[in-house]
């Protein structure tokens, strides 16, 4: 996720004063982003200082690791912070009072990115810490818009929120296409056909969302000819109760993040 959001920051252009560091442990990590304009890519394995230099020279720090690993590498770099740093959390489950307490007295913003953030197309929730000013706002948006959307939300229960929907909905939209996949086959398609007419099908449909910008039941009743064969597919979905389902399917993930922030 990390290296998406520093591709994202180089295929935009973005101007970052003095450049950007990135850590990783592995030689291997580091040389995938080594060659990237304007970045400085450490490897760990060959200089176990690296945190502390890339942090120290940071206005902007990202933390990009595994949410167990934040309190650790927090306790490396704090040290090194400058004092109008800006400390960004990507990780999942760890509540912004956690870093703050770490942190000092810097800035503090909790993100919740989504995978589509790799394809420049993703939905980032951010939300403030208690000494983040608007400005520190400002320039964390600006870091998530380069690989898609961002919305400010309130706190971790913001945050929460957020990862129901953007955060946690690719895998609510690819478990879709593989149950559409399950239908083309039942339609007598093979395996390779019903794939492509499924995933093109839905792909499609979310380029012509896009490029109308009409809501998506006008789109509906325009594929939707009275007494029509999608009238009767939609009014066996319709008894799905879809809108129910996705409620119960965002409050299960809801409670689970509020759990997770427990630790447990
Ligand atoms: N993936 C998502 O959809 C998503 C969405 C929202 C939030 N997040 C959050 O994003 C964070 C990262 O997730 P991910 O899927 O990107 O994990 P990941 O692929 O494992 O990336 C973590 C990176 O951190 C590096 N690293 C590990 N320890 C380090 C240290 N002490 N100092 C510097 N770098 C270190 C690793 O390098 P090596 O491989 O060389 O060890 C690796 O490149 C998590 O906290 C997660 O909750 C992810």
């Amino acid at each position: 996720m990390g290296g998406a959001i520093v591709r994202g920051l180089v295929a935009n252009g973005i101007p970052v004063d003095g450049g950007i560091f990135v850590t990783n442990r592995s030689e291997a990590k580091a040389a995938s982003l080594a060659g990237l304009d304007g970045v400085t890519s450490i490897a760990l394995e060959s200089e176990p200082d690296g945190n502390a230099r890339a942090a120290s020279s940071a206005r902007v720090v990202v933390l990009g690791v595994k949410p167990y690993m934040i309190a650790a590498l927090l306790d490396e770099i704090a040290p090194h912070l400058a004092d109008d740093a800006i400390v960004v959390s990507l990780a999942a489950g760890i509540p912004l009072a956690q870093i703050e307490e770490k942190a000092g007295a810097r800035a503090v913003v909790r993100s919740m990115p989504n995978t589509p953030s790799t394809v420049g197309r993703g939905v980032t929730g951010i939300a403030a810490g208690s000494r983040a000013s608007g400005d520190d706002m400002a320039i964390v948006r600006r870091l998530f818009e380069t690989v898609g959307s961002a919305v400010e939300v309130d706190g971790d229960d913001g945050i929460d929120a957020i990862s129901t929907i953007s955060g946690s909905g690719p895998a609510y939209f690819f478990l879709l296409v593989e149950k559409f996949i399950d239908a083309a086959r039942h339609q007598g398609f093979d395996a390779e056909t019903a794939r492509l007419l499924a995933e093109q099908t839905f792909i499609g449909a979310a380029r012509l969302l896009e490029a109308e910008g009409e809501d998506p039941a006008e789109l509906r009743r325009r594929v939707t000819s009275p007494k029509g064969t999608t009238e009767k597919a939609v009014e066996v979905l319709q008894r799905a109760d879809l809108a129910s389902m996705f409620s119960a399917a965002t409050d299960a993930a809801y409670a689970r993040a509020k759990e997770l922030a427990t630790g447990a």
